[in-house]
């Protein structure tokens, strides 16, 4: 019997090197055991059977299976064990059997009849968090909350500073929910922060008031020197012994100048890492519905800045060769070159009616798209008012995006609304015209 009247001792294991006896293969040991190989420990499984993830685990060897039943006398040597099989009677034997080894025993099945508990667990940074409650759903949320508030820095990660040094980071394409959690967790951290424009302001707004934060758009020079007197700002900070996140929209590595940024810390002897980012060349077509790929319709995509225009002495883009790929189209810094950059593709050989979207201010709020063909866009889009910052898509799978907005609000999905953001406020600049049969329909 297992006194419950008494409240838990929690502790935490090092299982590292340790073995840790899993009786049951099914979606209960498939749930604990990950977490068990990350901690070291050598895993025995025994069960007839494994679940899939935990036949591809020992099919690599990273842990042991015994495919049978669980025996008397499978404890042995385990230091911890876990009883996992959809049996209740196996799992009492096997805590059993445990016990009176003197091993710890986790019942899955039954908390009460338990000698260890499994607390609800996460991480954010250095710090892991366990929750106990009597109730796995509460304390599954209640772990959820505090790991959002280690993350977000609303609680104390900003106490074990890291000194100097520089830390990359992908703001993701302007909605706040969109930046990795890596990324938040750090800009938690930071004692500087030199942001660009497009990144997600909100995320700026919640700094504490002792962070310092360089806007970098706002730097009063050109490019050229804008960019040195960044990379001066980084190195210049981190040697001084804080710690600077810099901030930029979308991937870092992405048409973000990052890897410039990375030499120029290294070369200062400054440590840097790199922390990548939902690029908005992949999440803003997302946020309009456009998928770039999609089964037996294309099946490669390629993302080119257009900030200079074909035909410009600094343009690298072989226009032609996307002229006559059948590929997606991903163009960012377009807008300005619309017309320029249609006609050299349909030069290359892309249907004038190849379907277009344009997607500005993709995953925020002011969110707009319209959707046109390769010999109208340009005007479309100027006579929407479309403006930088700004998506174009050229490809089939524009015709996907508007299957999808018909079904989304077809009755049979009545409320399903936006299932790519949460937020009420957005417009879509052409929606009444969203429909299966627009792509059909000659530009006007
Ligand atoms: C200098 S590039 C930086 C790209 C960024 N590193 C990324 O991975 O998304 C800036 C261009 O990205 C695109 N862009 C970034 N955020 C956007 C957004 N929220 N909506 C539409 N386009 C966006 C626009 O084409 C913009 O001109």
């Amino acid at each position: 019997m297992v006194a419950t009247d008494r409240a838990p001792y929690l502790l935490a294991l090092r299982l590292a090197g340790r073995r840790v006896l899993i009786a049951g293969g099914g979606a209960v040991a498939a749930r604990r055991v990950p977490a068990l190989l990350d901690a070291g420990a050598e895993v025995v499984i025994v069960s007839p059977e494994l679940s899939t993830v935990l036949h591809d685990l020992a099919a690599a060897g990273r842990l042991r299976w015994a495919a049978r039943g669980y025996a008397s006398g499978d404890c042995a040597g385990a230091w911890l064990v876990c009883a996992c099989t959809d049996d209740p009677v196996v799992n009492a034997a096997v805590a059993a059997d445990a016990d009176a080894a003197g091993i710890w025993c986790v019942r899955a099945d039954d908390a009460a009849a338990s000698r260890a508990l499994t607390p609800a667990s996460g991480q954010s940074g250095d710090v892991r968090v366990g929750v106990l409650s009597g109730d796995p759903r509460r304390s599954a949320g209640i772990r959820d909350a505090l790991i959002g508030a280690l993350t977000s820095g609303a609680v104390g990660t900003r106490r074990v500073r890291r000194r100097g040094g520089v830390a990359l980071v992908g703001g993701g394409p302007g909605d706040p929910g969109l930046i990795t959690v890596r990324g938040r967790a750090l800009l938690a951290e930071a004692d500087v922060v030199v942001a660009d424009r497009l990144v997600p302001r909100s995320l700026l707004a919640e700094l504490p008031p002792d962070v310092e934060v360089i806007d970098a758009a706002k730097i009063p020079r050109g490019r050229a020197m804008a960019q040195e007197y960044i990379n001066s700002v980084l190195v210049s900070r981190a040697t001084a012994g804080r710690f600077v996140v810099r901030l930029k929209g979308g991937d870092p590595f992405v048409f973000g100048r990052g890897a410039e940024e990375v030499l120029a810390c290294l070369r200062a002897g400054v440590p840097v890492t790199v922390v990548p980012g939902v690029s908005s060349a992949i999440a803003v077509p997302a946020a309009a519905g456009v998928p770039l790929t999609h089964r037996g319709l294309v099946q490669e995509f390629h993302v080119v800045s257009a900030h200079v225009p074909p035909g410009d002495s600094r343009s690298t883009v072989n226009w032609a060769a996307l002229g006559s790929s059948r590929g997606t189209l991903v163009l960012l810094m377009a807008t300005e070159h619309l017309a320029v950059i249609a006609a050299e593709l349909i030069r290359g050989g892309r249907d004038p009616k190849s379907p277009v979207s344009v997607i500005a201010d993709g995953t925020l709020p002011t969110q707009r798209d319209i959707t046109s063909q390769l010999d109208a866009v340009a005007r479309d889009a100027a006579e929407a008012g479309i403006r930088p910052p700004a998506v174009v898509v050229v490809g089939e799978v524009v015709t996907i995006a508007a299957q999808i907005a018909g079904l989304r609000g077809s009755p049979a999905n009545g409320a399903a609304g936006d299932m790519f953001l949460p937020d009420a406020g957005r417009v879509h600049g052409n929606s009444p015209e969203w429909g299966n049969d627009l792509l059909r329909r000659p530009a006007q």
